[in-house]
């Protein structure tokens, strides 16, 4: 605990340590089965096989990064927000240990081939329970240091915390539910159409609570703490918030177009992902009209480049996400590369942009030092950009080619291409994916690198000087 702001941050500190020690095996797991799209002979059966280490990626990606970040911030965010130390330090150095058990078991198990099929809800049920166990510790947490706050006013990024604790719990619980038939099998508690709508509710709403939810408690957070100027608007903020919330829950059918499930249920999904274009604008609005008349430190703060670029992919994905949402739209790039490719936008450009700058402003101030090099932030943060655009750029390409493929028809109304002649086509897309892979993985090394000297240059005994400034 500090001496100095009372706060308690070293389970901020392990959850960061973790978290990009998690983030580099994703991304080692990213470039590696990248290269065994375009390189079969690289499948090891049966632990090494794409198969299996597609959802250890995803898994990794998500939880480990992402999660892993998320609870570092979140609770650095609400003691400084709610101007309390945090309820119970205890709880959460235990919660650390459990979610490093959950990530090691669910890359074993997923290796070992243990799935109950689901993407993003593949760990069986006894590691299930587990993860309700920890997601409880951390929820109980979070909300007894905001039910005893001292700052009355709710900053936006608290409503966007509640809103991830709440709804993560929500959707894992109805979407995992399911029938154990021996410890390592089970079978969903839903059947069919059911079953599918279930899942992508989940799925979508996976986006929503863990790969929007969070990094925009960040960004609110972070922008004004890095710029030196308040948001540009609080109320507007709120209410992007609630309609994000209420709109996002109604979209997940989006992923089911053209399929057996209700077709009222896929057009109100297609209208509410179209209307979601507002709410998220709001925020990237936010961002920018915060900018007012500090543009001038997008090139003199690297952090601030970090959180704009991080922001402005999230512009992007949100008016791509709708356009995809659209039936005739869908009916082309569904089950095409295009899809990754605006995956990895977010999840590269929009969520791990926005980690990376709460990771380099916390870092030298958890262990009371300066950052060793802003050059090298700077290599990194370009490195990172150019890697995910030929990613992503490359996969969208890649998806409309192939798209027109497969939609190509002869005058008798057969299909003009078979599917291995539009599957050739992609080698040269994937070749380039694997390059941006590995130009991000070098990005991340450096980062890495980054971090590790300015932790060694520190301490974080009797943190910290400067934390007192950033409260
Ligand atoms: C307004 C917001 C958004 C909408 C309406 C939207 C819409 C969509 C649609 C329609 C798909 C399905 C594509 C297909 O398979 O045909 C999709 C896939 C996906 N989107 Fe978005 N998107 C949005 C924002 C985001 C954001 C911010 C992220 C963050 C990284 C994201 C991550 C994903 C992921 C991971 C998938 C792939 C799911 C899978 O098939 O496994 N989306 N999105
Ligand atoms: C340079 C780093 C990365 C590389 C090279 C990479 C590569 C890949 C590849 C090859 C796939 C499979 C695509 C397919 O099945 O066609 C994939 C899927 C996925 N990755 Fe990554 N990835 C990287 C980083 C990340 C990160 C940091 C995240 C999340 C924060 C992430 C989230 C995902 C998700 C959600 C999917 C499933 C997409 C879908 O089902 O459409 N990836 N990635």
């Amino acid at each position: 605990m500090s001496l100095k702001t009372g706060y308690s941050d070293d389970v901020t500190r392990g959850f960061l340590t973790w978290s990009i020690i998690w983030g580099l095996v994703a991304v080692l797991v990213g470039v590696f089965i990248s290269f065994q799209l375009v390189f079969p002979q690289l499948n090891f059966p049966p632990y090494l096989t794409y198969g299996r280490l597609r959802p250890i990626h995803t898994n990794a990606a998500i939880f480990g990064w992402g999660i892993g970040s998320f609870m570092a911030m979140f609770y650095y965010i609400t003691q400084r927000l709610t101007k309390v130390p945090i309820w119970s330090p205890g709880l959460a150095r235990f919660q650390l240990w459990l979610f490093n058990l959950v990530i090691i078991l669910a890359a074993v198990s997923l290796a070992m081939g243990y799935t109950q099929s689901k993407e993003y809800a593949e760990l069986e049920w006894p590691i299930d329970i587990l993860v309700v166990i920890l997601w409880v510790i951390f929820a109980v947490n979070i909300f007894m240091t905001i039910m005893k706050r001292k700052e009355e006013q709710m900053y936006v990024s608290l409503w966007y915390i509640i809103a991830t604790l709440v709804g993560v719990a929500v959707l894992y619980l109805v979407n995992n539910a399911s029938i154990p038939v021996s410890l390592f099998k089970s079978y969903s508690a839903y059947a069919g159409a059911n079953d599918a709508n279930v899942q992508w509710w989940y799925g979508h709403n996976a986006v929503a609570m863990v790969l929007t939810t969070p990094p925009l408690a960040i960004f609110y957070y972070f922008l004004p703490k890095i710029t030196g100027v308040p948001i540009y608007s609080h109320r507007m903020g709120i209410i992007a918030f609630w309609s994000l919330i209420f709109m996002y829950l109604w979209t997940g059918a989006h992923h089911l177009l053209w399929t057996p499930v209700p077709d009222w249920v896929q057009t109100l999904a297609m209208g509410f992902s179209i209307i979601l274009i507002a709410p998220s604008w709001a925020s990237v609005f936010n961002g920018y009209f915060s900018m007012n008349g500090q543009w001038h430190q997008m090139r003199d703060n690297y952090l601030v480049k970090f959180l704009i670029f991080g922001i402005t992919f999230y512009g992007l994905q949100t008016i791509q996400g709708p356009s995809q949402a659209i039936r005739t739209f869908s009916a082309f790039i569904h089950y095409t590369d295009w899809v990754p490719g605006h995956v990895h936008m977010g999840a590269l450009g929009w969520v791990s942009l926005v980690l990376f700058a709460g990771i380099y402003y916390l870092i030298p101030r958890l262990y009371n030092t300066e950052l060793h090099s802003v050059k090298l932030a700077n290599a990194h943060f370009w490195m990172a950009t150019v890697g995910q655009l030929i990613y992503s750029i490359s996969m969208w390409v890649a998806g409309v080619q192939q798209a027109t493929m497969l939609h190509a028809t002869n005058a008798d109304g057969s299909l003009h291409y078979t599917f291995m002649e539009t599957l050739a086509e992609m080698y040269p897309y994937w070749h380039m994916r694997a390059g941006g892979g590995v130009i991000y993985l070098v990005s991340l090394l450096i980062f890495i690198y980054n971090i590790i000297k300015t932790i060694r240059s520190g301490s974080a005994v009797g943190e910290t000087l400067r934390a007192t400034g950033a409260a």
